[in-house]
């Protein structure tokens, strides 16, 4: 899948996502009302990935009903990524969504440009198990929670979330960090700081979907620097059950979707694996298997 916010924007792009090889696509992030986010410069390349503070622009949950039944027509699986101010907002968001017919939901507990009500949900544990409950009253379409990897103990949040009725974690979503020109002498993003992704913090998602898949009994879904084939098997390999990819189609085009896909393939075939479940978490059984399997084959 497309991460959320990358690509998100229309029916149309979201199609051609698909087309590229993706096995479902996710929307940006939808809240109440129509919102204009954060003013220019709002995107800055940073070496080895890219921060943004965006601060989830979007055109209101009422306008983007129509979009999701103009991408079902596409026959593209669709998940309405959402947030809200309140628990309520929350609620009543994902109760349209699923009347809209979106396949299923991610609640954007993490979003690190925007204040604490809309954005830090997820370094709360008690909130975010009180805001997942919530919704779950409210849909019966399958229910992704997105953490933040800007909190402690993602675990307790993680289990948090599987108590509030989530039927997957996305772990995760960006690092908080921060860009400054040195001539200008200020920060280059007008948020100041921003949500950083791509390869550099791949070593930390990683960790974040390894923590999580330790401590819930629910799918974990990977998210954070996936670029190649390589990248994917060792999401797989620390517990992930599917993917999110975003700030590569930057770097390598829509065309990463089908790469990294024949990466996957190409692992499985070298190694004798016939479905991906059969690879999920095995790295945790690190003290029990021997190492000269490694890397058979693996090219991307
Ligand atoms: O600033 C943004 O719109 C980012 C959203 C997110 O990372 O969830």
């Amino acid at each position: 899948m497309n991460a959320a916010g990358v690509l998100g924007m229309t029916p149309d792009i979201l199609k051609r996502v698909y087309d590229s090889g993706a096995g479902a696509v996710i929307s940006k992030s939808i809240g109440p009302e129509p919102r204009r986010g954060h003013p220019n410069p709002t995107l800055v390349r940073v070496e080895c990935g890219a921060l943004n503070a965006m601060g989830l622009p979007n055109p209101g949950v009422e306008y983007f009903v129509e979009e999701i039944q103009e991408i079902k027509k596409m026959g593209v699986p669709i998940i309405a990524s959402f947030f809200g101010g309140s628990t309520q907002e929350f609620a009543d968001v994902a109760y349209k969504l699923s009347r809209a017919g979106a396949d299923a939901l991610e609640l954007n507990a993490s979003c690190p440009n925007v204040a604490e009500e809309l954005g830090m949900l997820a370094a709360d544990a008690a909130n975010v198990e009180k805001v997942t409950a919530a919704v779950r009253d409210e849909t019966k379409l399958p229910l992704f929670v997105k953490l933040s990897p800007n909190v402690t103990n993602i675990k307790s949040i993680a289990v948090a979330a599987e108590w509030g009725g989530a039927d997957a974690i996305t772990a995760v979503n960006t690092s908080k960090g921060i860009a400054i020109d040195i001539n200008l002498r200020r920060p280059i993003l007008a948020n100041v700081t921003g949500g950083l992704s791509g390869p550099a913090v791949k070593p930390v998602s990683l960790r974040c979907v390894w923590e999580v898949a330790q401590a819930v009994k629910i799918p974990v879904i990977g998210c954070g620097g996936i670029t190649t084939g390589r990248d994917a098997i060792e999401y797989i390999l620390a517990g992930a059950s599917a993917l999110e990819v975003g700030t590569a189609v930057m770097t390598h085009g829509l065309d990463v979707y089908k790469e990294i896909a024949d990466g996957i393939t190409c692992y499985m075939e070298n190694n004798g694996f016939t479905s991906i479940s059969e690879m999920v978490g095995l790295a945790h059984d690190y003290e029990n298997i021997g190492v000269d399997n490694a890397c058979l084959g693996m090219t991307k």
